[in-house]
């Protein structure tokens, strides 16, 4: 007999989102559903999945083990955000305003509203005041089902204040049930202080920031912003390449507003992940399809900046392009800790199927921050994290919108919500 000390048995439907991962094409559809399931875990790691029956006759729960009764309710991966801007302070709800009056996005950052009002009030926060932002937002988010999470740096935009995010984050990741994965994102925006001399900012990256990130260990990928007013693709070949002398794995915003190649360079440069791609060409769509590059997509954008288009989800798919969604949450294009929100998003806006959106909120957000042999599928061995929805079979999730049927959250082997509430 081997031990178990946590069991959920009666499990309607179980998504274990099963590999090979990453998932491509058709491949996208299968979310490896068994009916009737039971699934328990030892020490935090799966260690069966299948019938009860089996269940008994194989496994034995420890004396102090925890068992819950599914119930009937469905269980799948916890949520991977792939792409946060966790550690800001204040809010743009003036901002809101405005657009909602008909000024667009960019309109505002030309005013030097935007990202640079965010890093005005992250500059001013100390690192404490970052945390216990970043500690209740993190409550949030696992509420909504993330139980790891992708968070970058980028409202300091100078050595003290990237920093002073980053190590925000990493105290956040040791406090909070949640995973956090830390990304470099100094190349965010040109700060003010530096608007008439990039180049100049491009060095203080290079020759300070990179090193000091590295020095401290604070961050395992690096990313910017490629587009158009803010980093050409020129620019962001010499960071990128400054970013992997530095161990660094790479992720690229880009897309999001012009197409300037930037899907085709994080695909030359072997990125992790190519983030946004609103504007994507086909020869972007080609180059991602034939890469290794995730393509994260964040359907919040464009439905908050209230955008007539989305990312080509159907085409990247069809293509063969490595898809998974995130919530991008910021203050300004994507005010939501909600994967549960995206994955409806998804369904509705970038007409992917169920079955797709589930998989790409899990086993390939899993593979777009370089998680995918530990997380992102209910596989024995893998880790135990879990949510149950109080929802009669799994179409339920993208169908009943504007709800949220998550009951339980386990984490680790670990039970972090229960009934709704954080446990
Ligand atoms: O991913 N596009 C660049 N950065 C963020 C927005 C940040 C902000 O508006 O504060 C994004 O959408
Ligand atoms: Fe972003």
């Amino acid at each position: 007999m081997k031990s178990a000390d946590l069991v959920v048995t009666n499990c309607n439907q179980l998504l274990t989102c099963r590999g090979p991962i990453p998932k491509r094409k058709e491949a996208l559809q299968d979310i490896g559903c068994i009916e009737n399931a039971t699934i328990a875990s030892y020490e935090g790691k799966i260690v069966f999945i299948g019938s009860e029956k089996e269940y008994h006759k194989e496994m034995s729960l420890d004396k102090n083990g925890v068992q819950i009764d599914g119930k009937g309710k469905i269980g799948l991966p916890g949520f991977i955000d792939s792409h946060t801007h966790l550690p800001f302070a204040g809010s743009r709800e003036d901002e809101f305003l405005l657009r909602l009056k008909g000024y667009t996005y960019l309109q505002l950052a030309a005013k030097g509203l935007g990202i640079q009002t965010t890093v005005k009030a992250t500059r001013k926060a100390s690192q404490q005041e970052l945390l216990s932002l970043c500690l209740t937002r993190l409550d949030s988010m696992l509420l909504h089902g993330t139980t790891t999470a992708e968070a970058k740096s980028g409202y300091g935009l100078n050595t003290k204040d990237e920093l002073k995010q980053l190590r925000a984050i990493r105290e956040a990741d040791r406090k909070h049930p949640v995973d956090l994965v830390p990304t470099f994102l100094g190349a965010h925006e040109i700060p003010m202080e530096y608007k008439t001399r990039k180049s100049e900012y491009i060095a203080l990256i290079i020759q300070e920031m990179l090193p000091e990130v590295k020095r401290f260990n604070l961050a395992e990928f690096f990313d910017i912003f490629c587009e158009e007013g803010v980093y050409s693709v020129e620019d962001t070949r010499k960071l990128v390449k400054a970013a992997q002398q530095s161990g660094l794995k790479i992720k690229i915003h880009t897309d999001e507003f012009s197409a300037l190649g930037g899907a085709e360079l994080a695909a030359e440069v072997n990125a992790v992940s190519a983030e946004h791609l609103i504007a994507i060409t086909q020869e972007g769509i080609a180059a991602l399809s034939e890469s290794s590059t995730a393509a994260i997509l964040l359907p919040g954008v464009s439905f908050f900046l209230m955008l007539d288009k989305t990312a080509p989800a159907r085409q990247l798919i069809d293509h063969g392009a490595v898809v998974a969604l995130a919530t991008d949450f910021n203050p300004g294009s994507s005010m939501t800790e909600s994967m549960f929100f995206i994955l409806q998003l998804a369904v509705f806006t970038l007409k992917m199927g169920i079955e797709e959106a589930i998989n790409a909120v899990t086993a390939n957000a899993a593979y777009a921050i370089s998680r995918q042999t530990s997380m992102g599928s209910l596989e024995l061995g893998k880790k135990m994290d879990l949510l149950l929805c109080d929802v009669p079979n799994y179409a339920y999730l993208g169908y009943h919108i504007g709800t949220n049927p998550i009951t339980h959250v386990i984490k680790n082997g670990k039970i972090v919500v229960k009934d709704g509430q954080i446990f």
